[in-house]
Parts: C-alpha cells; structure tokens; sequence
C-alpha cells in the first residue's frame, strides 16, 4: 500500500526515483509524485494515475534537484487526485512528505492545526504531517530533528515516511512506525525504500529500519535515531537478491514471469529442507522438539491467498500431526477472544511479511503467551523479525500483485512442516514420510506439465471469459484451490468469480446454474475417496446445463465424458494435488485476463502489500 522513495547523494535524484517507483508501482497506481531540492528551494511534481503519468509531466515539465523523494499511492484517505497526491506541503511549502500508512488521529490533529491558522488542501490523513512538523518547528527550538521527534510522538497510527526540508537541503528525513522501510546504502549515494527491490541495482547493503526509528541520510552518512532521541547503531545487512529477479525477463507481465518460475521455486525450496540422505531437515526452524511434543493446538492466521494456503495447512497437520488445527482470517481473528496459550503453535502466513492484519493477529498470539512461527517470503519483513522461528519461501520478489509462486511455495511450506512436526511428534512413520517427499519430488515437474499446456488453457479461457460470473469448487483439499481460482480470476479479469465447497452447492449455489455459467471443477485424482463425491457434484451441474470445465487426472475418461472442456494434470496423490492444480488455474485466470483487456499486474484497486487495516 503505497511505495515509498528517497535519495540523496551526488547525482540528480529524478532518474534514481522514478526507476524505484516504477518498481514500487506494484503497492499503489492511484497517482504518483516526487519532490526535490533545487535553486529554488523545494519543487514538487504529481499525477493522477499510472507513473507513466508523472513521467509525461516531468518531460514536460522537467525537474533537476537532491535530494529527493517520492511516492506512489494506494488511496486510503481521500480520492485519487491531483490534490490529494503525495508528497504533501506545508503551508509554507517548505517542507515535503510522502507517507505510506496511516495517521489514526489526523482528524483532531488537522482542527487543532486549522484553528492555528494552518491552511489544508487534500483529504488525506498525511497531509496533517508536514503542518504538525512546521508547526513544532516554530514553537520549539527551530531544530529540524526536534520538530520532527516532537511532532511524531504525537501522532498515531502507522507510517514510513520520507521528509524533505528546505532549511537543510543536504537531508533526507526518514521514519518508520508499523509500515515497512529500509535504508540503503550505495556507491552514488543513501536511499530510502518501501522494500528492497526497488532500490536492488543501486544499494547492496541495507538498514531494515525497526517500528519508532528515524534515519537522517546526507551525502556523509546516515545516522538512525529512537523517537526519544537517542542515537541508535543500525545493523547492516547484505542484500542478496540478484538485481535480475525484479525484471520481468522477456515475459509480458510479472505474473506470467511468477508463473513460469514456480518449477524452479518449489524444487530449490524442497532441497533446502531435506537433508543429504533425503529426510526431512527443516534447518530454519528453531523450535525446541520437546515444545513441538508439548504442544496442543497450532492456530494459522493470514489473509488473501495466504489464507488459502492456510486452509489447506490446517489439512495437511490435522492429518499428519495429531494435533487439532484451527485457521482464520487476519482482520477477522485481531477482534476475537481466542483460546490459545503456550501450548499453542501460531503460525502467522504471509508473502510480504507486512500485512497489517496478520501482524496484528501474531502480536495478539504472542501476548497470550504462543510460540510464532511463520511462514513468509521477504526477509527483514516484519513478520520475520518478530516471529520466534521462520520457514522463508524464498520466491524472489513477487511484482505480480496477484500472488502465484508464493502460493504454491506456501502450500509446499506447510507440506514440509506437517512432516517435520508428524516426524518430531511421532505421527508420521519413516515409510510414510519418504513416500510423502518421493511424491513431494516429483511435484516440480507435474507443474512444468501443466504450463506446458498453456495454450489449450488459452483456448478455454477465451472460450468462457465474457460471462459475467464463473463458479469454482472443489472438495477437502481442493476445496481451497477452487477459492484460490475464483479469487484469481476475478482480482485480475474483473470476471465475478465464487470459489465453493462442491458439497455445499445444492444449499443454495446451484441456483445460479444455467447454460451460460461456466463451473471450474477440480476433480483430480480418480482413486481418492472424495472423487466419487465430486464426480455427483458435477452431474448435478451437468443436470441443469451449466458449462463444466474441468481440472483432472491425466487420462480420466469419466471426467472427460461429463466436460465441455477439460485440462489434464498429472498423477498427484490428493494432498498433494492442489500445489499443480491450482497452476492450471492461475493459467486460466491469466489468460481470461488478457482477453478482457485488463492490467494484469496491476488490476484495478488492489495493491500488493497491505499494510494499512
Ligand atoms: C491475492 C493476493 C492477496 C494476498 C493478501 C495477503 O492474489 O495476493 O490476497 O495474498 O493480501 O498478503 P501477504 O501474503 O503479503 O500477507
């Protein structure tokens, strides 16, 4: 939600900003902005829209300067406009800021401010920002770093902001309170980011700012500060991405990239969590074996498509852990009053590591005492830093805002836990674990056989993608992989999209039957015990006419007698099957996608890191 970016050092900070921000654009495309020092003070350019908007405006109206800062937005508080674009000024437009987060008490803040005599534009809740800064600097000691420190310990909320003064036009002003930023540390100079790639050619060692810190970057140095005042030595971190990975290497979009890379993904992640002789070694995970025995319950939170991996976890450990699994949302547990203690696993899933609702979850589980482990893709996110043990998924930067290769990595996370805590607790025989990881084995390849197919789900996508609305269902495992499509298809073709459990339907879903709704039927797998159950499902959308598009084993004859269209998949055994099914359906919303003309990398409204509740 909202990216943010700043720069100082020697060279014009203009180029170095907008190619962050065109990285960044993934977390917010309503408008975008920058701000500059120059000759003559501080000089802010925005735009309504894309960043190619901006990028048009600064062609025309070209802007030299450093440092500099910048900033694209996710609209919370107030409408996409030009008025309401970052960065926001001062009344004296002598200060500039770009927020990416919230400002909970902007509205008492702004009265008091207005009622002073300072002179508001926009409707958003950072605006009140640069005024409260202007405002400590003339009633405190004219320290600039004052006047910041004073006017942050008053507002509440959540921010990363980057500030800009025009008294000190060698600073870069930087802080952090529960949304994400990093410092970075390069040859040509210091910079300022929401996440590391957007900065990932410029900077190779790092600062992950933590929550109440301020930074100060100047052309010497950075120096990091406590909200108090107090100095603070950062630690430096080397950043070990490849400057490649957030490119979209020959694909048309990040997502068909994301897509395509999921072999690779899931094989180096497998790897990594065996050990030599092939047994499961989870070596991240630090939790104590006598803990994991003790435990009674493991509670998983997380929101989105996460939420779909979670639902599919809680599967898998029911089965092979002996343990009793619960699962939730995100926004929905932080306001319960849940029955979880020390006895409890909470597991806290999460690609960005940043979104606000999953951390505010894994704070309500650390307070009643459970151990953290989570299971996420960015380290130094967050979630990382504040969980007791972590299984990284190691993806790469996810771009595409609709989540793919962190999905099926996710679901190959919980695949290797469920062994490694059924191993530990005494589940899970020797036997069954290596038949588990054979077949665990050969799960890369099975989805290499799925995207090889890329053109027949072409074919089927652009047969069935002007309805306006497709159903998609499953059952048990696969109950969450047709949630995981329907949500797919309709983040980024807009195709309003239910996913259902199959048995469910006849209670009141199957109304929505007739010849014109196509029904995403994943059926895989023809000797597993809920086949048969899925095969009446689909007879009785057959009955009444609807278009049956099917997800199933290769060469299953029944399923193909009932479909209008079918996609084969590879053998998979059942718990297994919705890490390669749910890639025929990333395909099919993909490619529905392309036919209706959408910005698959950006759909309408969504952003990919959601760091405000
Ligand atoms: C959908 C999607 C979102 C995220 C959700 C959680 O394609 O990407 O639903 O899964 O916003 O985000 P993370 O995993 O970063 O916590």
């Amino acid at each position: 939600m909202c990216g943010i970016v700043g720069y100082v050092g020697q060279a014009d900070s203009v180029p170095i900003i907008l190619e962050g921000l065109k990285r960044l654009e993934y977390r917010g495309y309503d408008s975008a902005g920058v701000a500059v020092h120059n000759e003559g003070g501080l000089s802010v350019r925005k735009s309504v829209g894309r960043l190619t908007a901006l990028e048009e405006e600064l062609s025309e109206r070209p802007l030299r300067g450093q440092p500099g800062i910048g900033h694209t937005r996710w609209a919370t508080h107030g409408e996409p406009s030009g008025v309401n674009s970052h960065p926001h000024t001062d009344t004296s437009g002598g200060i500039a800021v770009v927020h990416n987060g919230i400002i909970e008490n902007y509205q008492e803040l702004s009265d008091a401010l207005e009622a002073d005599g300072h002179i508001f534009h926009s409707e958003t809740d950072t605006e009140v920002i640069p005024h409260l800064i202007e405002h400590e600097l003339k009633n405190g000691d004219g320290a600039f770093l004052d006047a910041l420190l004073t006017a942050l310990k008053k507002a509440t909320g959540a921010y990363a902001l980057g500030i800009l003064s025009s008294d000190e036009p060698d600073k870069l002003y930087a802080a952090r309170l529960g949304s994400p930023l990093i410092v970075g540390l390069g040859e040509e100079g210091y910079f300022i980011a929401s996440d590391v790639p957007a900065i990932i050619n410029r900077a190779r060692r790092v600062i992950y700012l933590e929550d109440g810190e301020i930074a100060v970057l100047s052309s010497n140095g950075v120096e990091v500060f406590k909200l108090d005042g107090t100095p603070v030595t950062p630690e430096i971190k080397d950043v070990d991405l490849k400057p490649e990975s957030a490119e979209r290497a020959g694909f048309e979009t990040f997502m068909l990239k994301e897509i395509h890379e999921q072999p690779r993904v899931l094989r180096a992640l497998l790897e990594k969590n065996l050990d030599d002789s092939g047994h499961i070694a989870m070596p991240e995970i630090s939790l104590d074996p006598n803990q994991i025995k003790k435990l009674r319950r493991v509670m998983i939170v997380s929101c989105g498509t996460a939420y779909h991996a979670a639902m599919y976890g809680r599967l898998l450990l029911e089965n092979m852990t002996g343990l009793a699994v619960e699962t939730d949302l995100g926004s929905e547990f932080r306001y319960r009053y849940p029955k979880i203690d020390r006895d409890t696993l909470f597991i806290a899933v999460s690609q960005s590591g940043e979104t606000a609702d999953t951390l505010a979850s894994m704070r309500l589980a650390r307070k009643k005492g459970c151990r953290i482990l989570s299971i996420c893709n960015v380290p130094g996110s967050t979630l990382v830093r504040e969980s007791d043990s972590v299984i990284f998924t190691d993806c790469g930067p996810e771009i595409g805002v609709a989540s793919t290769k962190a999905y099926t990595a996710q679901l190959l996370a919980f695949a290797l836990l469920s062994i490694y805590l059924g191993r530990v607790r005494g589940e899970l025989s020797e036997i069954n674990e290596a038949e588990f990881i054979r077949a665990l084995r050969r799960i890369p390849d099975a989805i290499h056989y799925v995207l090889e197919r890329s053109d027949l789900v072409q074919k089927i996508a652009d047969k069935h993608h002007d309805g306006p609305s497709a159903l998609y269902i499953g059952r048990r495992y696969n109950y969450p992989t047709a949630l995981e499509g329907a949500l797919k298809n309709k983040e980024i073709s807009y195709q309003h999209a239910e996913g259902y459990a199959a048995g469910e339907m006849k209670h009141g879903p199957i109304a929505l039957i007739n010849e014109y709704l196509p029904v995403v039927c994943i059926c895989t797998k023809t000797e597993d015990e809920v086949y048969e159950k899925m095969m009446s499902n689909i007879r009785e959308v057959e009955a009444r006419h609807g278009r049956i598009i099917a997800v199933a084993t290769d060469g299953d004859k029944t399923a193909d007698k009932i479909a209008e269209d079918i996609i084969y998949v590879p053998d998979t055994r059942e718990d297994l099957s919705p890490i390669v099914n749910v890639v025929a359906l990333q395909l099919l919303a993909y490619y529905a996608a392309q036919s209706r003309g959408t910005d698959i990398d950006k759909p309408r409204n969504l952003a990919k890191s959601v760091t405000v509740e």
